[in-house]
């Protein structure tokens, strides 16, 4: 059977894509925020997983305003990185399992959790940049990658308590799947930043640092983190952070945290990493 072994958290910053491409990652600015990953490297090559479960946000890029899915599972063969006005990152396309992907939309749906299904879906930052981070500059990515998309953009995003919720009827459909993957689940964005108006370029790092304790220690109270909470203290940009909740529901409710990293600035926001086990 499928079973989830760990779990991953990690800021989506599009700069540090710029800077794993450009191949400036050793430079006064980025050299510490990719020092912080140098462990996870490694963690990821032990780990070495047959498949991602990866929860991001698409930023306005594979939907506009005309069609805002609150949860959009990817159910395609593969998934090519977006145009973001730049052009695509030079990273490989990223493989899926049509197979996996059906047997979760069957089961999450079964289970109450109505979400849309994509057949096609162009990937964005939020899905590159942590595979980025955490693998370099692969010729092809390792492994294949189911991608789940979260409305953190337009009000009203879900809450944290139900992203909780879904990770766990995700988890549920994963371990139900016939064949043995052993996989790893990606919670993507954050932390703290707001990118617009008059609180642009908040960094709040004393919550930040409370949002992870209460995450790897006591989820079922921080998935009560109310909407206005993340946008007082986290900012605009700060409600990102339910995703990481999707990631602990499909973890579970003890797990062993193995690495943490945090590091002010990178861009407009704070970077923020955990990478938890399942013991
Ligand atoms: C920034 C951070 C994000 O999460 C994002 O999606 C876009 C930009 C930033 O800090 O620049
Ligand atoms: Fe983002």
């Amino acid at each position: 059977m499928a079973r989830i072994t760990s779990g991953v958290t990690c800021s989506h910053v599009p700069a540090l894509g710029v800077a794993v491409d450009k191949g400036i990652t050793g430079d006064d600015y980025y050299g510490p925020i990719f020092k912080g990953f140098e462990f996870s490297k490694e963690w990821m090559e032990k780990e070495n997983p047959d498949l991602i479960f990866l929860v991001y946000n698409d930023h306005c890029t594979a939907f506009d305003a005309s069609v805002i899915p609150t949860f959009a599972l990817g159910c395609a063969t593969e998934y090519h990185p977006a145009d973001e006005g730049w052009g695509p990152r030079p990273v490989p396309v990223v493989k899926g399992h049509r197979e996996l992907s059906a047997h979760i939309a069957q089961s999450l749906v079964l289970d109450e959790f109505d979400i849309t299904i994509m057949n096609e879906m162009e990937v964005d930052h939020g899905l590159t940049v942590p595979l980025s981070m955490m693998y370099g500059q692969p010729d092809e990515w390792p492994c294949p990658v189911v991608p789940l998309a979260v409305n953190v953009v337009q009000y009203p995003a879900p809450r944290g308590r139900r992203c909780y919720a879904l990770g766990k009827a995700i988890r549920k459909a994963i371990e139900s799947y016939p064949e043995d993957l052993k996989v790893c689940v990606f919670g993507t964005g954050g932390m703290s930043h707001q990118l617009q108006h008059k609180r642009a370029g908040l960094i709040n790092p004393e919550w930040d640092a409370r949002f992870m304790d209460l995450l790897v220690n006591d989820p079922e109270q921080g998935s009560e983190i109310t909407h206005v909470e993340y946008l007082r203290e986290g900012g605009s940009e700060g409600i990102e952070l339910v995703m990481w909740y999707v990631m602990r529901g499909a973890l579970n409710e003890k797990v062993e945290e193995v690495h943490r990293f945090y590091h002010v600035p990178a861009s407009n926001t704070a970077v923020g990493h955990l990478i938890l086990e399942n013991r």
